[in-house]
Order: C-alpha cells, then sequence, then structure tokens
C-alpha cells in the first residue's frame, strides 16, 4: 500500500496541530482518499527547543535540503511563515516537483501569483485554504462553491488576534496590551504582531480574497489600511453606549468593473451581525449578483482550526495526484486591476 509522505516545514503554532491531526484522523483520512498520509521530515529552527507532543526527534532538521529534495516526499506543507526566503524553498520544492500546502498570507499576497504559475508550468499543485479566516473554507468556497457567480462585495472580521483584542478589552476592561500578550501566548497572533494590529494581515487576506473573487491580479499595496493600535477602552466603550460596536473590518468591492479595498475599524451597529462575532473568530460576507447575501463564520486563528484547513488541502491534493491532475486546477487572474479611486 503506497504511503504519501510530506516535509513539513515549521513545527510551531499551526506545524504541530497538523501533527496531531495527522496523527488522531488517520483513520478518516484514510477512508477519504485510500492512503494514509505520513510525516517524513520537520524543518525547524532550533533543534534544541522543547517540542510538545509525541514527535520523533529522529523527523526534525534545520537543513531545508533534506525535505525539498528527498526523494520519497511528494507534498511540502509550509507553516513557517516568512516570505522571500521561504519563496524560494517552495520554488526549489516545485523544482524537485514537489507539491505545495502553506498556511503562508504574506508570501501569498506578494507572490502568490508567481507561484501558482510556476508550479503549474511544473504539473505541481499549490494549495492556501489555512492563509485566510483559519479554519473557515472561503477559498475553497469562492473557488468552488461560489465560482459561478459575480462577486460583488466581500466583507468582513479576517484577523483573529484584532477581533480578540477587541472583545476582551470592552468585555473584561483589559488593556490593549494585556490581551495582545494572552493572544500570543494562545497562538493566534503572528510572529511580529504589528502585523496584525497594523492592519496588514487583514490587508493581506483581502488582496487574497479579491484576487479569486474578481479574478483581479490585486497588489497589496491597493489596500487602504488602517489598524486598532491606537485603540483605548473608552474608544470602544462610548462606541457601544451610542449603540455601536468597534470591529476591524476587511472590505472589498467591486462597481462597474472598479475594485476599492481597505483595512480599517469601523463601528458596527449591534444589529448587525458582524458585530456579535467574538474572539479570535471571524466572519465573512460575501454578496453575489446571482446568490444574494452569504455568510461564513468560523475560528480565523488557532492551532488545529488552521491544522485542519491544511490537512484537508494535503487530501485534496493527495486526490488530485491519485486521479493524474496536479497543476491543473489553479485558475490564474483573468482581468486588469482597475480601482476606483486610481488617478487615470
Ligand atoms: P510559529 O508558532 O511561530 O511557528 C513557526 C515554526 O516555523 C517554528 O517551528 C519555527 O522553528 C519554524 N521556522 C520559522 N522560520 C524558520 C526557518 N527560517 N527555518 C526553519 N524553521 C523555521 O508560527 P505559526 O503560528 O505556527 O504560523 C505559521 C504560519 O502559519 C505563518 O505563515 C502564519 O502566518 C500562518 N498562520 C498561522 C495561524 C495561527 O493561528 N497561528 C493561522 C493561519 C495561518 P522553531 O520551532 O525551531 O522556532
Ligand atoms: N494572526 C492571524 C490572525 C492568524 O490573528 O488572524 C490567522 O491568519
Amino acid at each position: 500500500q503506497k504511503t504519501f509522505n510530506i516535509g513539513l516545514c515549521g513545527l510551531g503554532t499551526v506545524g504541530t496541530g497538523v501533527v496531531k491531526i495527522l496523527q488522531k484522523h488517520q483513520n478518516e483520512i484514510v477512508h477519504q482518499i485510500g492512503y494514509p498520509i505520513e510525516v517524513k521530515k520537520i524543518l525547524v529552527n532550533n533543534m534544541d527547543k522543547k517540542r510538545e507532543g509525541n514527535i520523533p526527534l529522529s523527523l526534525l532538521t534545520d537543513k531545508v535540503e533534506e525535505l525539498v529534495e528527498h526523494p520519497d516526499i511528494d507534498v511540502i506543507v509550509e507553516v513557517m511563515g516568512g516570505i522571500e526566503e521561504t519563496y524560494e524553498v517552495l520554488e526549489k520544492a516545485i523544482q524537485n516537483k514537489k507539491h505545495i500546502v502553506t498556511a503562508n498570507k504574506d508570501m501569498m499576497a506578494i507572490y502568490g501569483s508567481s507561484l501558482l504559475q510556476f508550479a503549474s508550468e511544473n504539473e505541481c499543485d499549490v494549495r492556501y485554504e489555512a492563509s485566510v479566516a483559519g479554519g473557515i473554507p472561503i477559498i475553497r468556497s469562492l473557488t468552488d462553491g461560489l465560482a459561478s457567480d459575480r462577486i460583488h462585495k466581500i466583507m468582513g472580521i479576517v484577523n483573529g488576534t484584532t477581533n480578540y483584542i477587541l472583545t476582551k478589552m470592552i468585555e473584561q476592561n483589559r488593556s490593549f496590551e494585556d490581551v495582545l500578550l494572552e493572544a500570543q501566548q494562545l497562538g493566534y497572533a503572528e510572529a511580529d504582531p504589528s502585523s496584525d494590529i497594523d492592519g496588514l494581515d487583514a490587508a493581506r487576506k483581502v488582496s487574497l480574497l479579491s484576487t479569486l473573487a474578481f479574478s483581479m491580479s490585486v497588489q497589496l499595496q491597493d489596500v487602504d489600511v488602517r489598524g486598532i493600535r491606537d485603540m483605548s477602552y473608552d474608544d470602544l466603550f462610548y462606541a457601544e453606549q451610542l449603540g455601536y460596536t468597534m470591529k476591524l473590518l476587511g472590505i472589498a468591492s467591486r462597481d462597474e468593473g472598479k475594485i476599492e479595498m481597505s483595512v480599517q475599524p469601523t463601528l458596527v451597529p449591534h444589529h448587525h451581525p458582524l458585530a456579535s462575532i467574538k474572539d479570535e473568530y471571524n466572519a465573512v460576507y460575501v454578496y453575489g449578483e446571482a446568490v444574494g447575501e452569504t455568510m461564513f463564520y468560523g475560528p480565523g486563528a488557532g492551532q488545529l482550526p488552521t491544522a485542519t484547513a491544511v490537512v484537508s488541502d494535503l487530501m485534496d491534493v493527495v486526490k488530485n495526484i491519485r486521479l493524474g491532475v496536479t497543476g491543473k486546477t489553479s485558475v490564474q487572474p483573468q482581468f486588469e486591476t482597475k480601482l476606483k479611486h486610481s488617478s487615470e
């Protein structure tokens, strides 16, 4: 019986979750795809760090070639973060005919289009469901479930850390710094949490969703970004008194072929469904011409929700390998990007 082998780049919050799900849900995986998935090698930074769970130390390495050049590894699962160097690692992996599953929105928001193109030329798959909204299958929903529709608007809470901070500050009257520290300890925040609190993480997700929803290859710098770094308890308190809850919203809309994208703290009326999204949960509202209003809700960050998306992507790739259709399933953006507020 064939076993599909993965090289896991990163054994932090998400990587550890991937190992746990592969260990606990192997029966379900074999039932769905017909073969087991095994972790062959794990790339880490610090070989001496104490690791959670029962992970054989013989799997760990700090040499990336041991994964990307390993003859028995079918898929590289990249959950280590980083942009330029990580993109180069994935390019090397593709040159060696490895398929890619990644949770890395920082890299995908900049190099996603090149990576997908290069992978397709090499008949490799790239999957990145976990890069947007953690455990919510929003990328699949746009590329599969809503693929026949013309999407006009996407709006939502796409950063778990900032939603956690805003929720706990107002509910528990705690300081911004105190709750941020807790979000870091819970594994929600990025390695550099300024990308969460300054809105960049959400902007990366908005640009990825816009590319898929509007079939335009949008640039990260086209997203107008404001974060929540300066938000005080008083700001949140007075908003509540006036009937609003403060949320960091990512918004992307298309009107007459032109798009507009932003991330900004927004006063959401108490009766609006987005006002009730708490803690690290995310919610994404999608309006399509034919389908009308849809809403996707679930945990937007954290170990097991994110790892679920990663392992489901992995299973998809294995299904494609078995069907012999790898590298044929990613759709490149079709239209030229036109911004609503451009100078032309
Ligand atoms: P993390 O806890 O900081 O873990 C990163 C892991 O990668 C660590 O095991 C680290 O090694 C390893 N690593 C980092 N740089 C490396 C390098 N240059 N060479 C070798 N190993 C390296 O990060 P995380 O929260 O799991 O996030 C991983 C990725 O998933 C990021 O792209 C993040 O944006 C994305 N993501 C995270 C979440 C979440 O909820 N946390 C959700 C969705 C997406 P050591 O263990 O030796 O330090
Ligand atoms: N730091 C990110 C967040 C992780 O808080 O949403 C999930 O992408």
